[in-house]
C-alpha cells in the first residue's frame, strides 16, 4: 500500500563543486562555479559544499564568493580535522545566510596507520576538538569519519557519540573507497543509527562512491536504513569512478516513494539544465545511456517499444521527460524569430539569463541565425552558457589568420584587444593551425600556459552545425578551462583559448600565488 502522507524529507548535500570539481579534468573557473551554484539553488538542494577552503587561496575565494552569493541554502567548506583549516572555512563562510563548516578525518585501521599515523584513541581526540573549535564559529558543523565504511564499526559510534556530544549538527559515514554492498552497507547504518550514543540529537548523513557502481544504490540502501542526508554530485562526478550521482539518487526516491517512503525538496524540473551546465562547462560529457539525463534515457528505438509508448507511454516510461525538465516542445528558431521568441525559449530550456546579458545574447543568437538556416536548442544552451559562465574578457579577439596546407608550415597572425583598449598583434609558426594561432596568443600575452587538453567537437548535427571547442590550460600547477563556438573550427579553437586565457589572468589577479 503506497503511503505518500509518511514519506521523510531527506536533505540533499550537493557536492558538485567540492569532491567533483577536486576531480581530474573536472575543474572549473570562478563565474562557472558560480553559474552552477546559482542553478544548484534553484534546484532547492539543501546543502551546497562550495569547496575546500585552506586547499588555495583559489579555492578560499570561490567558496567565499559562493557563500555571499547564495541566500536558499546551506553553503558548507570543508577542512581537515586542523584549527588552521576550520579558521579558512570560517573566513570563507562569512558572508554565507546559513554556514556549515564540515570537517574530515579517517577512522579506518588503514588510513589512521598509513595516512594519518594516529591511533585511534588520538583520532577520537582530534575529531573532538575540532568540532568543539569548529562550533565556536558555526552553529551547523559536520564531521565525516572518512572511510567509515571500512573502519570499525564500534570505533564509528564512539567517533560519532562523542562529535555529537561536542556540537557537530550532522555526522556522515562515507564508503570513500566504493567498496560497500548495498545490503550489507544498510545493515552498517542502521547499527550506526542505533549504537550511536546521542544519534537523536543530529543527523545522519552517507557520502558513497561509485569504484564498483553501486554508489546509488548503496545510497538509497541507506536511506532505507534511516541515514537523513545524502551526500551526491551532478552527473555523478568525483574523483575516480565518480561519487553518487544527484539525478539518479532524487528520482529514485521520487518515482519509488511507495517503496522508501522519503522524498527530497529537489525541483526535478531543472535537473536537466543543471546537468547540461556541469558537463558544458567540465567538459565532462555525459554517456548517452546514463540514467535519467543520458541523451537516450527516453528513447524509444525498437518498433515494440514504440508501438507501446504511443499506445501508452507507461507502458515502457517510468517517468516523463518532462519531469525531469528535458524540454519537449521543439520549436524552432531562425533568422526571422524575434526577441519575444527568445526570450519564450529562454525560458521552455529553463535558460534563465540575467537581464543584462539578455540584449547580448540575442544579438549573438541574431549573427548566429544569419549563418545557419535554424538555431537549435543546444546552440542557445552554447551561448548562455558562454555568456553567464565566462570570466571578464581581459583579451578579446580582435582579427586573426591562419595559413596551412600539406607543404609548408603553418601560420598564423593573430591580433587581439586588452581590456584597457589596446591592441597587439603578434604571428607564429606551428607544427598545425591551432598550435600556430596558440602561440601567437601565448606571444600576445607574454605567458607560456601549457595545453592540458583539447577537444573538438560540434553543437549539434548538421552541415551547418556550429564547431565547438573544449581547451584545458596549466600554469605552476593551477588549471583553467575555457569554451568557444563557431561555425568556423579553427575560430572556435582560438575563442576556446583565449576563454581560458581569460580566466587565467582573471584569477591570477584576484589569487595571486601567495
Ligand atoms: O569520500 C570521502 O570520504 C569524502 C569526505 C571528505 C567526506 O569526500
Ligand atoms: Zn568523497
Amino acid at each position: 500500500m503506497v503511503n505518500h502522507e509518511s514519506a521523510r524529507i531527506i536533505q540533499v548535500f550537493d557536492t558538485t563543486l567540492r569532491d567533483g570539481e577536486q576531480s581530474p579534468g573536472c575543474s572549473m573557473t570562478l563565474p562557472e562555479k558560480l553559474e552552477v551554484a546559482r542553478r544548484l539553488e534553484r534546484l532547492r538542494v539543501d546543502v551546497l559544499e562550495a569547496g575546500f577552503p585552506a586547499s588555495s587561496p583559489g579555492d578560499l575565494a570561490s567558496v567565499k564568493a559562493i557563500a555571499t552569493l547564495i541566500k536558499d541554502c546551506t553553503v558548507a567548506g570543508l577542512c581537515r580535522a586542523l584549527e588552521k583549516d576550520i579558521d579558512a572555512a570560517r573566513e570563507a563562510l562569512i558572508g554565507a545566510a546559513s554556514p556549515r563548516i564540515h570537517i574530515f578525518l579517517a577512522t579506518s585501521p588503514i588510513h589512521m596507520e598509513y595516512k594519518l599515523k594516529m591511533s585511534p584513541e588520538q583520532v577520537l581526540e582530534r575529531a573532538v576538538a575540532a568540532v568543539r573549535y569548529a562550533t565556536q564559529f558555526c552553529t551547523d558543523v559536520e564531521f565525516s569519519a572518512e572511510d567509515a565504511f571500512r573502519s570499525d564499526r564500534d570505533l564509528v559510534c564512539r567517533v560519532f557519540g562523542e562529535v555529537i556530544a561536542a556540537g557537530a549538527t550532522v555526522v556522515n559515514a562515507p564508503d570513500t573507497v566504493g567498496y560497500a554492498m548495498p545490503e550489507e552497507f544498510a545493515d552498517f547504518i542502521r547499527y550506526i543509527k542505533t549504537h550511536t550514543p546521542n544519534m537523536e540529537k543530529a543527523r545522519l548523513s552517507v557520502h558513497c562512491h561509485n569504484d564498483l557502481g553501486l554508489a546509488v544504490a548503496n545510497s538509497l540502501a541507506a536511506i532505507g536504513a534511516g541515514a537523513d542526508q545524502v551526500e551526491c554530485t551532478v552527473n555523478g562526478i568525483g574523483e575516480r569512478a565518480g561519487n553518487a550521482s544527484l539525478e539518479e539518487i532524487v528520482m529514485g526516491l521520487r518515482v519509488r516513494k511507495d517503496h522508501l517512503q522519503a522524498e527530497t525538496r529537489i525541483d526535478t524540473t531543472k535537473i536537466y539544465t543543471v546537468s547540461r551546465l556541469v558537463s558544458q562547462v567540465t567538459g565532462v560529457k555525459v554517456q548517452p545511456h546514463k540514467a535519467i539525463v543520458g541523451d537516450n534515457a527516453f528513447a524509444h528505438e525498437a518498433g515494440v517499444h514504440q508501438h507501446g509508448v504511443l499506445a501508452n507511454r507507461a507502458t515502457y516510461e517510468i517517468m516523463t521527460p518532462e519531469s525531469v525538465g528535458i524540454p519537449q516542445n521543439r520549436m524552432v528558431l531562425g533568422k526571422h524569430s524575434g526577441r519575444h521568441a527568445f526570450e519564450e525559449r529562454l525560458r521552455d530550456l529553463e535558460l534563465s539569463l540575467h537581464d543584462a546579458l539578455v540584449e547580448q545574447v540575442f544579438h549573438q543568437f541574431k549573427v548566429l541565425a544569419d549563418k545557419k538556416k535554424v538555431v537549435s536548442d543546444r546552440d542557445i544552451e552554447a551561448l548562455v552558457i558562454e555568456a553567464s559562465a565566462s570570466a571578464p574578457e581581459t583579451w578579446k579577439l580582435d582579427r586573426w589568420v591562419v595559413n596551412c596546407g600539406s607543404t609548408l608550415s603553418s601560420t598564423s597572425t593573430i591580433r587581439l584587444q586588452h581590456q584597457d583598449g589596446a591592441v597587439a598583434e603578434q604571428a607564429a609558426v606551428g607544427t598545425g593551425p591551432i598550435d600556430a594561432a596558440f602561440k601567437a596568443i601565448n606571444r600576445i600575452i607574454g605567458k607560456e600556459p601549457s595545453l592540458d587538453a583539447y577537444e573538438l567537437g560540434a553543437v549539434t548535427g548538421g552541415e551547418d552545425a556550429q564547431g565547438q571547442t573544449l581547451v584545458k590550460i596549466g600554469l605552476n600547477s593551477r588549471h583553467w578551462n575555457g569554451r568557444g563556438v563557431s561555425t568556423d573550427v579553427v575560430e572556435s579553437s582560438i575563442k576556446a583559448y583565449i576563454a581560458a586565457i581569460n580566466a587565467m589572468e582573471w584569477e591570477l589577479a584576484a589569487t595571486p600565488q601567495p
